[in-house]
């Protein structure tokens, strides 16, 4: 599952927050090496930590496609390195962006289009979608106006493009209403915090009980019965959803 929004829409308070509550409840949520722990976009391995030096903390311009395409490379080690492993080791995977931050900012802030960069991320992702995105809807000039660390290389473009943001992901969920839930992310801490809690849950028993009621699948020709399919990921709570096959949660929770 992904949280995503605007930039300081409060998502790392809210990701830790939740990767904390879902552990206490004693739900298998972490990545491989880092139990209980939460993974930054771009960023998680060495890869895309170098990445995001280039991308985030250097003064030099970066044309729209190399943006991209950077993201999407580090998208892409995130997955093969962390991501895959810690869902086939069945384990809950929390990020803190994936791919809609490329569709918002770099498909409709950037103008490069939803389909032409989703394209590239598939391909990146080998069409890893998550279960369910949860975004933090907050006014952008209200988050510009909120503390935090020195603003970064978009962060220092200010209003313009964050309001271009917030338009795309308002496009993002009616494109996605299934798999993307917004919630107000203008409520106090505590209450955003409950509110990403209760639809995490909810969609996590939708999950379970998806696969409880699913049958069986039926053995493919070419592999022997016995056998998992390669990739079969055998957690309840947390599957890959592919571009194709989007399920999502049917659970909506709050927001506007
Ligand atoms: P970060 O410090 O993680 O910002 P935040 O705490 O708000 O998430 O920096 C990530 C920046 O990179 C942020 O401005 C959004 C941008 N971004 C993209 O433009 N495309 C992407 O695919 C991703 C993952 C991030």
């Amino acid at each position: 599952m992904t949280l995503e929004g605007v930039d300081r829409s409060g998502k790392t308070t809210q990701v830790e927050r939740l990767c904390a509550s879902l552990a206490a409840r004693g739900l298998p949520v972490g990545v491989r090496g880092v139990p209980g722990g939460s993974l930054r976009e771009p960023g998680g391995t060495p890869v895309g930590e170098a990445v995001r030096e280039v991308l985030l903390h250097r003064s030099h311009a970066v044309s729209p496609w190399a943006e991209a395409l950077l993201y999407a490379a580090a998208r892409a080690q995130l997955v093969a390195d962390v991501v895959r492993p810690s869902l086939k080791d069945g384990l809950i995977v929390v990020l803190d962006r994936y791919i809609d931050s490329s569709l918002a900012y770099q498909g409709c802030a950037r103008a490069l289009g939803i389909d032409a960069v989703l394209q590239v991320n598939e391909r990146a992702t080998g069409g890893l979608l998550p279960d369910l995105t949860l975004l933090l809807k907050v006014d952008p000039g209200r988050a510009s106006g909120r503390a935090g660390s020195p603003p970064d290389r978009l962060e220092s473009e200010g209003l313009t493009l964050q309001t271009r943001v917030a338009a795309g992901y308002d496009e993002l969920a009616r494109r996605y209403p299934r798999r993307i839930v917004v919630l107000d992310g203008e409520r106090p801490v505590a209450e955003v915090a409950a509110q990403v809690e209760q639809a995490t849950l909810a969609a996590l028993a939708a999950l379970t009980q998806a696969s409880a009621t699913a049958p069986p699948a039926a053995p493919t020709p070419a592999a022997p019965p016995a056998a998992p399919a390669s990739g079969t990921v055998s957690t309840t709570a947390a599957s890959p959803t592919t571009a194709s096959n989007a399920a999502a949660p049917s659970t909506r929770t709050g927001g506007k």
